[in-house]
């Protein structure tokens, strides 16, 4: 049998991380109108009917507050060529509009706050319920628009074009460059 050790229940500390989380920019609305964006990456599809997803956010951040506070949000998902940028606005002060991190905000389809015009796919979502655990919350969303880049209709493979990325640890990130089907002969 092979040895087992344990990785702690402390997941700041997890080292490797057994569990990955998609890298997203969430936008929102602050009180004023004015944008905010930030990085988020505990965030997964909860349910096909109605389409649901659910992301994990420190009560504090504004992003929560905006959420919980008008019900609307958009998940933006940039290319790992954004990385970079990714964690530059993770730091930022606020107020922190899309613009403070040289990305441009487009309209949304359905929903006040703005896509981000450099990211390639956009979910935008009304908040359906939450769930509170000490200082952190559980945003449950309804996806109620979607939209993607022409070009991931006309890339060879879409996911090269996408080049998704997932948060690991501290500042550490895997990049999905390729999609493989069962079948496929491994490299
Ligand atoms: C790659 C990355 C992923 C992050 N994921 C999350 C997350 O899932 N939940 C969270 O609360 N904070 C997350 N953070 C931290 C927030 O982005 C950061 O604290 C930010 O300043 C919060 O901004 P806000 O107050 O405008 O929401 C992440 C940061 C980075 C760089």
């Amino acid at each position: 049998m092979k040895v087992k050790v344990s990785l702690g229940l402390n997941k700041r500390t997890w080292h490797p991380s057994p569990l990955v989380g998609q890298i997203v920019l969430v936008t929102t609305l602050n009180e004023d109108g004015t944008s905010n964006i930030a990085p988020k990456s505990w965030i997964s599809m909860m349910t096909f009917e109605p389409p649901i997803l659910a992301i994990g956010c420190d009560l504090q951040h504004r992003t929560a507050r905006n959420i919980l506070r008008d019900k609307e949000f958009v998940v933006n998902v940039p290319g790992a060529e954004l990385a970079e940028i990714v964690w530059e606005s993770s730091e930022l002060p606020h107020p922190r509009p899309v613009e403070a991190v040289g990305l441009t905000p487009i309209p949304a389809l359905k929903v006040k706050p703005p896509r981000i015009e450099e990211c390639k796919a956009h979910l935008e979502c009304a908040l359906d319920r939450h769930l509170t655990y000490e200082d952190e919350v559980i945003l449950l969303g309804q996806i109620v628009a979607t939209s993607v880049d022409q070009e991931v209709h006309v890339a060879k493979d879409p996911y090269e074009y996408l080049r998704m990325f997932v948060y690991l640890e501290g500042n550490t990130y895997g990049v999905i460059e390729q999609a493989w089907q069962l079948g496929d002969e491994k490299h």
